[in-house]
Order: structure tokens, then sequence, then C-alpha cells
């Protein structure tokens, strides 16, 4: 098989992050700076199974099984290296290149060409009245505008190509980078002419992208980078990089929709707002934000469209639901933009609406119950048929019965028939069970053997009697009594198996249930005592009863001597204690 080149590796676990890869697995902890779970690769019933987010690294205390996302999800998955890289790099959304081939040849040079061309719209800013008078007039500073480099791209035909080949990159560099197209007699021109230009950052700062407004009118207002070795758009976030340039510690990310939405906030001292490029927010892109931050509030127009591309979001969101994030949804008055309510009410208001924020659920809920009439059955039916695809999507099991009981509030059906319309599993049945199966002799016998099966041997010469028992389950234990006299060493797991499936074995199932509080070594006593005086005394007692009203039933002078000798004797005999 082709090797997978040790870049791409390297690259993958830069991109992972073991918390949610284990996590996904082994729901976890968090415990200060680590997360911790029970381990899943040996059997223990208190935690020591570590992970730690800042080494990426994951290690029992227990086991000593330790490793990596990849070694974790080797051993967890039970893959191949390549497969378990295969499964990694797929769940982000990245093709497993092979040595040799053509991902694997990224160049770097290509991060160079759009350095120099992010230096060179810099550069053609400075000089041009136009494009300042533009930015000033949208409230920048030419601080902020620094920070996020914004450039100016002239309105020429091939300006950028021109300084770039001066400066030695290749043609078909800068076709592959998208900043030039190639021309119809072999001449590449310059893809983005008299434009703002806003470049966009990968994670570790390189500019990979341009996003370019038009100053006045044309079409289209915003040119974006095409899809290159270096950009893919769907995985970006336009302003991550600088955010977190900007704060130490992210509280939280806002997601807007457009560039100008990110540089006008960040003018407003709002530094935590990242825009999608163009597209739906993707579960990679919600995969970057919560490598970041536990909170992310996404915010749109407050019109239909706006509306539209909230619900999307949702619906690529509901996957990375867990314990401790949190997701929100703000919606800004029609016709209004971060951008220009920032710059009318400047950032304390614009932090207050967006505390106003609808929690994930709420806008779930509240979207669905525009869509049925709640007034009626059919339409809280319809409320739950709409909701159970949704939030069957949700991996976190706690967030699921929240939202089924908010469901089951809104629909006022009570919330275990909801259960069963949502699929849900029913609340075990163990504990329910065990309080109402009264333990009786024959319950405690059984289930002694079946703890200690070499009991059985106790009860092997009383078979005969047994078999008179006429109380329920007496079937039971002596077929068990059989069963078990040649195989003292059976588990009370092998007994269970053995009878899978069968009636026998569903009884038993019940009764393993109950809990025995007898110690190991108590066992054997308790079972005879059982045996001897409960079940057989039981026998006696009833046969007693029996020999008893046979004989009183007869006149004296019809019983023979012995039958006198019986009597007298079934009269004066201590009752056996029960
Ligand atoms: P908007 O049309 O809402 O513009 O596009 P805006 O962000 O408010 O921009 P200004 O304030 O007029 O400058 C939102 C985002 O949609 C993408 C861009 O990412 C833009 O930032 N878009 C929009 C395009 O990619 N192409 C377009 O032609 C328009
Ligand atoms: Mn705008």
């Amino acid at each position: 098989m082709a090797r997978i080149p040790e870049s791409f590796i390297n690259d993958l676990i830069n991109r992972l992050d073991i918390v949610e890869v284990i996590d996904a697995r082994v729901p976890l902890k968090k415990v200060g700076r680590e997360y911790h779970a029970c381990c899943p690769f040996h059997n223990e019933k208190t935690p020591s199974f570590t992970v730690s987010p800042q080494k990426q690294f994951y290690h029992c205390f227990g086991c000593g099984a330790h490793g990596t996302a990849i070694g974790f999800v080797m051993a967890y998955d039970r893959l191949e290296f390549p497969d378990a890289v295969r499964s990694l790099a797929e769940s982000l959304g990245l093709e497993v290149p092979v040595e040799g081939g053509g991902e694997e040849k990224r160049d770097t040079g290509l991060y160079d060409v759009m350095e120099a061309a992010a230096g060179h719209f810099r550069q053609q800013l400075k000089g041009n009245e136009r494009a300042i008078a533009y930015l000033r007039n949208r409230g920048l500073t030419g601080e902020i505008a620094a920070e996020f480099g914004l450039g100016y791209a002239p309105d020429s035909w091939d300006g950028l190509t021109k300084s770039l080949r001066s400066r030695g990159f290749r043609k078909e560099q800068l076709i592959a980078t998208g900043m030039a197209i190639p021309g119809q007699r072999g001449e590449p021109y310059d893809r983005f002419r008299d434009r703002i230009m806003f470049p966009i950052r990968d994670r570790r700062g390189r500019v990979i992208a341009f996003g370019g407004r038009v100053i006045d009118k044309g079409e289209p207002k915003y040119l974006n980078s095409p899809e290159t070795p270096l950009f893919h758009k769907g995985r970006e976030l336009y302003g991550l990089w600088e955010a977190k340039q900007a704060l130490r510690e992210l509280p939280r990310l806002m997601v807007v929709e457009g560039y100008m939405d990110v540089v006008a906030l960040a003018q407003a001292g709002i530094r935590y707002a990242v825009a999608t490029l163009g597209t739906a927010t993707t579960p990679e892109h919600l995969d970057r934000i919560f490598r970041t931050t536990r909170e992310v509030v996404f915010c749109f127009d407050g019109d239909k469209a706006g509306r539209r591309a909230a619900w999307r979001a949702l619906e690529n969101a509901l996957g990375a639901v867990r314990d401790g994030r949190q997701i929100r949804f703000l919606f800004l008055p029609e016709g209004e933009d971060p951008d220009s309510l920032v710059r009318k009410d400047g950032k304390a208001a614009l932090e207050a609406r967006i505390e106003t924020a609808l929690p994930l659920s709420e806008f779930l809920l509240e979207s669905l119950a525009r869509q049925a009439d709640l007034d009626t059955i059919e339409g809280r039916a319809r409320l739950v048929d709409l909701a159970r695809p949704l939030i069957e999507r949700i991996p976190d099991a706690v967030y699921r019965e929240m939202l089924r009981e908010r469901l089951s509030a809104m629909t006022r059906m009570n919330a275990t028939r909801l259960g069963e319309l949502l699929g849900e599993e029913a609340p075990s049945p163990a504990p329910r069970r065990q309080a109402m199966l009264a333990m009786t002799p024959i319950r405690r016998a059984i289930l002694l053997l079946m703890h200690q099966p070499a009991l059985a041997a106790e009860a092997d010469g009383e078979l005969e009697s047994l078999r008179k028992l006429d109380i329920p389950g007496a079937e039971l234990l002596v077929r068990l009594v059989e069963f078990l006299r040649g195989r003292p060493e059976i588990s009370m797991a092998g007994l269970l198996e053995h009878w899978r499936e069968t009636p026998e074995g569903a009884a038993l199932h019940k009764l393993a249930g109950m809990q025995l509080e007898t110690p190991e070594d108590g066992m054997r006593a308790e079972f005879r005592h059982v045996l001897h005086h409960q079940l057989l005394a039981s026998l006696q007692e009833r046969h007693r009863a029996e020999r008893l009203r046979a004989l009183q039933g007869k006149r004296p002078s019809e019983l023979t001597e012995s039958e006198k000798a019986e009597l007298r004797e079934l009269l004066s005999a201590p009752r056996t204690p029960q």
C-alpha cells in the first residue's frame, strides 16, 4: 500500500482535537485542565483514564494505555494505522494523500505567493485616495485596516501579475493560487481589479485567499478566491486568526455573514466575530469553533433569508451539541447587519443584544412550533414528527432528554408516551422488576445456585422430594440442579447463555437482577437452610397435614395399630419452624 506522507500525519494531528475524538466514543468529564473517564481498555469503577488537551495525549493510570488521537482510534475502533488515519481524516473532510500524489506536493511556494500579493495590495492602498476614503467612510481607522491587512487591487489587468512575476514567481503559481486567470494567449491576468482586498488567513495566520469588495457599484459585490490547494471555503472562518491574536482567551465566537461586519465589530471593540465565506455554516466550521471556545452565537438578519440561513446553521450544529457548550442564535432587526448596528448603537448595546440570543433548543422548538398548530392534536403530532429526526441527531443524551421534556411541555403530552413516539428507549426496567419480585424461598434457592453453581451438589440427594414441591419455580429449581450437577465451574453468564432465548432463560434473567446480600462464604449455609428448613420442610409440613387430615378423617375403629401410632406421632411432633 502506498505510504501516507508524514507531513499529512502531522497536519492531521494538528487539526484534530483528541478530546473530541475520544469524547465521541467515550464521554469525558472535564476535571481542571484535563478530561477523565473510566478506562475503555480495562474494567474499572473509578476513572483513571485521563486526556490532556494540552498534550493531545491520553493516558490510563490503571492499565498504562496511552497514545495520540490516532492511537486511540486504532485501539478503540480496532483499526490498522492507515484506516484509523483515513477515518479521522474523513471526519475532518480531508482527503488522505499518498506519497508522490498530488496533495502531497502542496507547494509551500504558494503561501509565499499569497504573502507577496497581500503585501502588494497593502502597498497599493497607501497610494490610493479613493480606496482610503472608502474605508474611512465606513468608519475604519488605519490601525484596524492594518491589523486586518486590508489592501487595494488597482484597476489594472496585470498589476499584481507583473509585480509577482518580477519577483520570481511563476505563472503556474499565480494561477494555482487563483490570483491570476490564464489568458487566451497564454498570458495570465489579475483576478482582482479595483477592489478593496480582505486577506483570509488560516489558523496559523498564513494568507490563503482573498475577498475583494467593489468600491462603488458593480457585480459581484464581493469576489472571492476560488477553491485552491490552500483554500477550502467550507472550512475557513474569516477573522478567526485575528480574533485569536487580539484576545488571549476567547469568551465566545460570534459568527456573522460579512467581511465588513467582522472588521467593523473589531473597530468597535468586539474582537470575537468571525465570518463564514459566503457559505452556510458547516460541521467543519463548528469543529473549528469549538476547538477555540465553548460558546458560539450565530448572528443573522431577521428577515426570511436570515431565518433560513439560521436554520441551516442549526441543522449543521446539532451534531456539535455537547455538555458545556453553548450554541445560540441572534436575529437582528430587518435591514440591519452587525456593521450598521454597531456603528449606530455602539458596542455596549450590541453586546446587550447578544445576551438575548436564543439558545439552540429554543430556536429549534420555536421554529418548529411555527409550522404546527399546537391547539390541535394533529398539529401537536406534527410538531413531534418534525422534531424527532432533529433531536435524534444530537449526540448528547442529557440534552436530548431536556429537549424531549420541553417538547412534551409544549405538546402537553405525557413524557413517556412522547418518548415512545420519539423512539427513545424506555427507562431501564431493571429496578422496577426488582421491586416487583418478592424474595421467596424458591427464588432465593435459585439465585444462590446461580451465584454458586457448585451448591447443586447439596440438592442432589433431594431431587425426588423437590419434584414433589407444588410451588411456582420448583420445576425450574429442579432443572437447574440437574443441569448444574456436572458443571460446578460454570459462571452465571455461562448459565444465562445456555438458556438464552428460552422461557427458563427469561426467568433466570429476571432473577439475576435481584439483589443477594449474602457473602460468598455464607452461601452454602444459606442454601442448606432454604433447602431443608424452608422448601423441604414445607413439603414435610404439607405431607404431615395431609396425613393428619386423612387419619383424622377415619373413625377410630377403622385405624390400624400402625396408623394409631402415626397419628400420635403427628399430633405430638413439633412443627418445623418456617
Ligand atoms: P452582504 O451582501 O450582506 O454584504 O454579504 P455585507 O457583508 O453587508 O457587505 P457590505 O457591508 O455591503 O460591504 C455578506 C457576505 O456574503 C458574501 C461575502 O462573504 C460577504 O461578506 N458575498 C456577498 C459574496 O461572497 N459575494 C457577493 O457578491 C456578496
Ligand atoms: Mn453590510
